[in-house]
């Protein structure tokens, strides 16, 4: 990498070509067989970047952008972990790790049980954050906390042969009370050795599992409010579980947030559905695992089955489960150094399929932004300020116990939630989701949405129909994002949408409706947009913002790159087989101070062009050190894409996900969820995840800590 190349930060599309009339030239992948259109010509669709180099400097420190010292890998189809040359992966903490000493050790033949798959490490890793426990020990002693998002039940019951009534007739209550304990978050204390081996620490107070059956508060704007009032909660106050905990994120207090995304499959409604279980897309004949078919079952406790049922039943809310679905689909907060501490869902963040939640750039006085998205196709971005401002006096005290919950109370129960629009100008604004604000006809949002004129929980009850009539960017699936903590900048993954239409089409509405501003109406497929530009977005791409200053709801974006087949007609960032991926999903900027950083971008990919030579991914690039050529369609182009390189590759059939590096960056945490066919030691817990399996194995999905077998700095 050259020392002369500039930083470059343009967020300036009032001096450029604006993006519509790129989109208006924009070739989709249906008009133009692969390969049909030469690279040259797709150069000429130009951009939103201009290039207008004045601010190069504007967020750099203007010291040397760091270098990729790693040779991109090759593509990788095997049962192993692939990593750069003097690189170790090594697994830790799989599916059915006993969290304390006393419990069996993990067989590949064990029968597991709704006892001890309590007691053990859940299913699905997927997001996933550290706590260091002093700060001097951060890099070498923490606390994890992982999501377990999912689980694979042809995995989970292999030695009985799998399920019982899968996807028709009774589910027994054992199988039903392993899965929902088998989803949740894990907490575990690891550590490294002398040797730079990582192992868990059996017995600590603070490892425990939360699930899908854990009390939990209810916080925020909803809480106590008539539309979570349940046979379980009459007063509106708790409910029990978190499920598919997908993204994560974290607190500068503390704490982590475990993120509620595709909870809405686990409940049905055989019945009327409530318009906002309705626009989540509530199933109506049976849950994804059939949970609610074990209600009734001898020793069924306080209608632990017959909860996932939200059908009406009973004379009111207090009778039955009608509102459960209203106690899910959102930002849940965990004090990890607390054992005994609860978990709180913090209402006033928006009620979707939250893929995750990440903290914007922290400044003293300042209010605590959260950013999030809804994880569905054409579904949208938002953004969370809080009324309190930040107060230095509140960070993190690793390793203390006290009230951090509280400090969450402060910082999220009251604040503004926005939704974005993206304009084609590359400009685009916040709208907020408060009773108050005026819709396109010039009535409020309480109205349109007929709610109380000063009724906020219904608003977030009804987070996405709100959206909707505020005219907000419908997205190809916002996965996850992360925020560059000196510019501020957010970049978030879209990973891919097959709903997306041609930019000249009309929408269609789901549960067959025919107005975006209909109650329990959403979009069912949309027309491209400057975002979200290419009809049938197989392959997703990375977009990311910044905010003006001048105006807190205004804020400027532009695409930083465009997944794709390295020989797709519409591979606008001129990747090769040395780089080329598609549906990112992970992403994390990997901060160095000074503005010096690394963005990682993990994949989740279904897309052939790419899978038939590469399983799933993890990528690097140092956006400091990119510059762009004239005419690029997003920041990383053809001039430039040697700079993002593949620095990992997962096993077959797996997905990549969660990412964490420790503060010193010598170790390098990533998750492999859903693998066909690994680790490659059916029994052990800490191997080599480089070795694939001579046989077929009971597969685990694993976290996997890779480091620099010297012990230097990961990537560099
Ligand atoms: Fe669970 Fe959107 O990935
Ligand atoms: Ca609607
Ligand atoms: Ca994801």
């Amino acid at each position: 990498m050259s020392k002369e190349i500039e930083t470059q930060r343009n967020f300036n599309p009032g001096t450029n070509e604006p993006f519509s009339s790129v989109l208006a030239r924009h070739v989709s992948r249906r008009d133009i067989m692969r390969g049909g259109l030469s690279l040259a010509a797709l150069g000429m669709l130009g951009g939103i970047g201009g290039l207008n180099l004045a601010n190069a400097q504007e967020s750099g420190s203007g010291k040397t952008p760091l270098a990729l010292a790693f040779e991109s890998l090759r593509g990788s189809r095997t049962d192993a972990v692939v990593v750069p040359e003097g690189y170790t992966a090594q697994v830790l903490v799989p599916w059915g790790t006993p969290l304390n000493g006393a419990a069996a050790e993990w067989k590949h033949d064990m029968r597991m049980t709704a006892e001890a798959q309590a007691e053990r490490v859940g299913m699905h890793h997927d997001g996933m954050h550290a706590f260091a426990l002093d700060a001097d020990n951060a890099s070498r002693d923490f606390l994890l906390a992982l999501n377990n998002e999912y689980i694979d039940q042809a995995a989970l019951w292999a030695p009985q042969g799998g399920p019982t009534n899968a996807d028709s007739g009774r589910r027994p209550a054992d199988e039903v009370r392993t899965e929902i304990n088998a989803h949740g978050i894990t907490l575990v204390r690891v550590r490294k050795d002398a040797e730079g081996r990582w192992t868990h620490v059996p017995d600590d107070a603070r490892n425990r599992r939360f699930t899908s059956a854990t009390p939990m508060e209810l916080a925020g704007p909803v809480a106590g409010s008539d539309y979570v009032r349940t046979r379980y909660s009459p007063e509106g106050t708790h409910t029990r579980g978190t499920n598919n905990n997908c993204a994560n994120g974290y607190t500068p207090w503390g704490t982590y947030l475990t993120c509620e995304e595709n909870w809405p499959e686990v409940f049905v409604n055989t019945g009327e559905r409530h318009a906002d279980d309705a626009r989540l897309g509530l199933p109506t004949e049976r849950g994804r695992y059939g949970w609610e078919t074990a209600a009734g079952s001898e020793g069924e406790r306080d209608d632990e089955f017959a909860r996932f049922d939200v059908t009406p039943r009973g004379n009111g809310p207090r009778d039955d489960y009608r509102n459960e679905t209203r106690t899910f689909g959102y930002i849940v907060e965990i004090d990890p150094y607390d054992g005994q501490s609860r978990a709180v869902k913090r209402t006033a963040l928006g009620r979707f399929r939250h893929e995750g939640c990440w903290p914007g750039k922290l400044v003293a006085g300042e209010p605590v932004v959260f950013y999030s998205g809804h994880d569905a196709r054409n579904e949208y971005i938002y953004k969370f300020v809080s009324d309190a401002k930040w107060d230095p006096a509140d960070a993190n005290r690793p390793g203390e116990a006290y009230d951090r919950l509280a400090l969450g109370a402060k910082y999220m129960d009251e604040g503004t939630l926005y939704v974005a629009r993206f304009d084609a100008d590359g400009g685009g604004e916040w709208l907020a989701l408060e009773p108050d604000t005026r819709v396109a006809d010039g009535r409020t949002l309480a109205e349109a949405l007929s709610l109380a004129e000063d009724d906020r929980a219904g608003v977030i009850v009804h987070t996405c129909d709100a959206a909707d009539l505020l005219g907000a960017t419908p997205m190809d699936r916002p996965e996850w994002g992360t925020v560059d903590p000196s510019s501020g900048e957010v970049y978030m993954t879209l990973t891919n949408n097959s709903r997306r239409t041609e930019a000249d089409s009309a929408p269609t509405f789901t549960n067959e409706g025919d107005a975006i501003e209909a109650a329990g109406v959403g979009y069912a497929t949309a027309p491209a947009n400057a975002a979200n530009p290419r009809a049938d977005n197989e392959a997703g791409q990375v977009i990311r913002w910044r905010e003006r200053g001048d105006d807190a709801t205004r804020f400027d974006w532009e695409v930083f790159v465009f997944g794709a087949a390295a020989d797709d007609a519409d591979n606008l960032s001129g990747l090769t087989e040395r780089n080329q991926f598609a549906s990112p999903d992970g992403l994390w900027y990997d901060d160095r101070g000074d503005g010096q950083g690394i963005l990682w971008i993990e994949t989740d990919n279904g897309y052939d062009g790419v899978a038939e030579q590469t399983n799933d991914q993890v990528l690097a690039v140092v956006p400091a050190a990119l510059s762009r050529e004239s005419g690029q369609a997003s920041v990383v182009g053809a001039a430039n894409q040697q700079q993002l390189k593949r620095f990992a590759v997962g096993p077959n059939d797996c997905e990549v996900t969660g990412i964490f590096a420790t503060p010193d960056k010598t170790a390098l945490f990533i998750n492999i969820q859903h693998p066909g066919n690994w680790p490659a030691d059916a029994d052990a817990v800490i191997q080599d995840a480089t070795k694939a399996a001579a046989g077929s194995v009971r597969p685990r999905a694993a976290t996997v800590v890779i480091q620099k077998a010297d012990g230097g700095q990961i990537g560099v």
